[in-house]
């Protein structure tokens, strides 16, 4: 029985909620290294053109199934049509697979801002302070426990006024500092003017099928999507607020931030590798690797440094609560537990798949899946695998069972849906076909079957 779902206290608490999962390392650690690696400007272009139709698109779909039922995601698609509940199974296995691992680097962010906060400021911007940190044992493994601990804390004791009220203050700090780091970056730094060369202007000459599939995994991620969490949400969701006004405002803040990262962050890769290309693909650490020498070069970057891997934690914490949050209240519907220990059999599930995530750099770096580490194993899995899974079988759910009309009917319940059209045929058409073709590329390439 789903009792007393609780409601956000209006429009602007939706939007912020809903933003505070969607904001996240995601768009600060995850949007810049796989821009820096899949092209810059023609990564950006892909990501941004596929978020206005296709993360659209899915995003009002999941909101409205949620709102129109009233549960989350297993109970929604079961409830609409029996033969679609394995969906709501899948979308469920995603965040308990990302929730270990995105704690991992929750960690690693701690760790940052408490070296920040004590003056060791100049010990992380040294070259080769990354790779020396995460390949300790014990270290990362605590701040690891010191985040996810947190996150199942604030889960503990009830969880959306918290949100609420975390990310009015903490979006637009944050903003703020990304922009004034970027500025100042680009501003400051010989060579930075190439990386937002690269950045902003489209070379097609760097364009791959992997642009296409690290941008929708991307999309996915950034936006909560595919995994059920908007579907959560939308059951939260009061009747009289706008779908459509407030997938807008979730999709501008969330591309926005991210765009603002990749701005921070490529061109002070290009300062300072001194134009070395390689330096883009360096994946996973790019962020810690990058940040601390911005900070190491501006007048007062030990203090800017600290208030910045604060605001990123809080951005982490919102986010890792929402994907704590919606596995927790699966394991109290489905399996009738409480709150409590719903909280245990999550936080256990996640040492177990968080402890290999994180010696996976250090103790078990010889232990590789399908060539990848197990960090990045997750990731892969979760982005690249389940979740165009998850969206694509939305989109039949959608096609055969709610009809479109049945999504536009919910989203008109407010507001005439204005995009209705774009909807339907993205809905229908574009998403699947292209949701297909990207599944195939990344399983044939995962076994190496195809190089792309
Ligand atoms: N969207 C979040 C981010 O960008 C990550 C996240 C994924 C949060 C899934 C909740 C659920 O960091």
């Amino acid at each position: 029985m789903e009792t007393k779902r609780s409601s956000f206290t209006g429009k602007i608490g939706f939007v912020l909620a809903a933003a505070g999962s969607a904001v996240g390392l995601g768009n600060i650690w995850r949007f810049p290294y796989l821009a820096a690696k899949y092209g810059g400007g023609v990564f950006l272009l892909v990501y941004i053109l596929l978020a206005i139709t296709f993360g659209f698109s899915l995003m009002v779909a999941e909101i409205a199934i949620g709102r129109k039922t009233g549960k989350s995601a297993i109970g929604a698609f079961a409830s609409l049509d029996k033969r679609y509940s394995f969906v709501g199974w899948l979308a469920a296995a995603v965040p308990m697979i990302i929730l270990p691992y995105y704690s991992v680097i929750g960690g690693w962010v701690l760790k940052y801002f408490t070296g920040f906060v004590t003056g060791s400021a100049s010990t992380m911007a040294a070259d080769g302070y990354f790779g020396n940190y995460i390949s300790t044992v014990s270290e990362p493994l605590l701040w690891f426990s010191i985040f996810l601990g947190a996150t199942a804390l604030v889960v503990l004791f009830g969880v959306e006024k918290g949100i609420e009220k975390v990310s009015k203050v903490m979006m637009p700090l944050l903003v703020a500092l990304t922009l004034f780091i970027a500025i100042y970056t680009i501003v400051t730094m010989d060579g930075a003017w190439d990386g937002v060369k690269y950045y902003l202007m489209p070379d097609f000459s760097h364009f791959s099928i992997m642009t296409v599939v690290a941008a929708m995994g991307q999309l996915f991620y950034s936006m909560s999507l595919a995994m059920g969490i908007m579907i959560t949400f939308g059951s939260y969701m009061k009747k009289d607020i706008s779908i459509e006004k407030s997938v807008r405002q979730i999709e501008i803040f969330d591309t926005g931030i991210a765009f603002l990262a990749g701005l921070m962050i490529i061109p002070a890769v290009f300062a300072f590798s001194g134009g070395d290309q390689s330096a883009l693909g360096q994946g996973p650490g790019l962020m810690f690797v990058t940040l601390p020498k911005i900070f190491e070069a501006m007048p007062g970057g030990t203090v800017i440094g600290a208030l910045f891997f604060f605001m990123v934690i809080l951005a982490a914490l919102t986010s890792s609560i929402s994907l704590m949050e919606t596995i927790v209240s699966i394991f109290m519907d489905k399996a009738k537990v409480s709150r409590r220990v719903g909280c245990l059999i999550v936080l256990g599930l996640s040492i177990l798949i968080g402890v290999p995530a994180s010696i996976g750099y250090s103790a078990w770096s010889g232990v590789t899946i399908l060539g990848m580490q197990f960090l990045d194993f997750f990731d892969f899995i979760s982005n690249s695998i389940i979740m165009p899974i998850v969206a694509f079988a939305t989109c039949i759910f959608v096609t055969f069972v709610t009809k479109p009309k049945g999504i536009i009917e919910e989203v008109e319940l407010d507001q005439k849906f204005k995009q209705k059209k774009l909807f339907s045929v993205v809905i229908r058409f574009v998403a699947p076909v292209c949701i297909l073709a990207i599944l195939a590329s990344s399983i044939l390439s995962a076994f190496g079957i195809v190089k792309i």
